[in-house]
């Protein structure tokens, strides 16, 4: 057990030592100014108690040192904490160049996972130990709120975009998840476990279960079968524009910004393509709001980011 105390989860991610130490220093100091305080009052309540009934308090004349020196004191404090905890929190947002990529769906009450090589699990989640993993979440309904307290890892799944969390699993072993928004009456049921293995294992694990292809081939044939084909041709020839390295690219668009062909632009395109029109294209694609699940978008998405890897340079 790598506990710091019974009364905390033990530290199972490479960000979780510094999460506590950040959270014992704000314990510490609260402790230290609530004790000095009532040690002051108790103090001063006894030694300027009154005495006889016509004792009369005397003026006090005030102190400009001391007013700096108890300004100056928790402002330094205060910053020192706000250094401190931006540096942690730069740390959680900016996940690595090189992640696990692993797509998560909150649904009343349930987590869905996707692996990129093509495993789906509800309710677990298989890493492997000492590599980046980046979760990137959505909801079929409500807001649902991954959490994993063994990473000291926390983060909204929001119904209509994708959010993000990064964390590196340091031990093997089984750790609670949680949600941790109110999202009915079975919140409290929508618990899992995340099962950290060791990278050879997870290698194991990874070759079982189904055989339904990777996820950008369930993308791929996604892709067929609701004849995004038609248009969005590799060659670039189709009523659409090409999607081969688009993901990540600059676009164009027809109102003269630039957008970045990111996770939740895709997204967009695809359920609501006339609010960024590529430049030079007619407002011709309709929605596919209603007809693509969470699930299928994140399969679209992710073959579209396929296309990226496979890109060649062009003549
Ligand atoms: Cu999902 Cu609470």
């Amino acid at each position: 057990m790598n506990s710091v105390s019974p009364l905390f989860p033990e530290q199972a991610s490479t960000i979780a030592p510094q999460v506590d130490a950040l959270y014992f220093f704000l314990i510490g100091v609260t402790v230290v100014f609530t004790g000095l305080i009532a040690t002051a009052m108790c103090v001063f309540a006894y030694k300027y108690r009154r005495r006889t009934e016509s004792d009369v308090g005397e003026p006090i004349h005030s102190s400009l040192v001391l007013e700096i020196v108890w300004t100056v004191i928790p402002f330094l404090i205060a910053m020192a904490i706000f250094g401190w905890s931006a540096s942690i929190y730069f740390q959680i947002v900016h996940p690595p160049a090189e992640t696990l990529e692993i797509y998560a769906v909150g649904k009343r009450w349930m987590w869905k996972f996707q692996h990129i090589d093509g495993q789906r699990e509800i309710n677990e989640l298989h890493l492997p130990a000492s590599r980046a993993v980046k979760l990137t979440m959505s909801s079929e309904d409500v807001i649902h709120d991954v959490f994993v307290p063994a990473f000291r890892v926390k983060a909204d799944a929001i119904p209509g975009r994708y959010t993000s969390i990064w964390f590196t699993p340091t031990t093997p072993g089984e750790y609670h998840l949680f949600c941790a928004e109110y999202c009915g009456t079975r919140h409290s049921g929508m618990i899992g476990k995340v099962v950290v293995m060791k990278p050879h294992d997870y290698q194991q694990w990874l070759q079982g279960g189904d055989t339904e292809g990777s996820l950008a081939d369930r993308g791929r044939r996604l892709f067929q079968e609701l004849a995004c084909v038609s248009c969005h041709s590799t060659e670039g020839s189709g009523r659409g524009p090409t999607l081969q390295g688009v993901f990540g690219s600059q676009v164009s668009l027809s109102n003269g910004t630039t957008v970045t062909a990111d996770d939740n632009y895709i997204r967009e395109s695809i359920l609501r393509p006339q609010v960024k029109l590529v430049a030079g294209y007619q407002p011709q694609m309709p929605t596919f709001q209603g007809l693509v699940d969470e699930e299928g978008l994140m399969a679209l998405l992710e073959y579209v980011k396929s296309m990226q890897k496979t890109a060649t340079p062009q003549p």
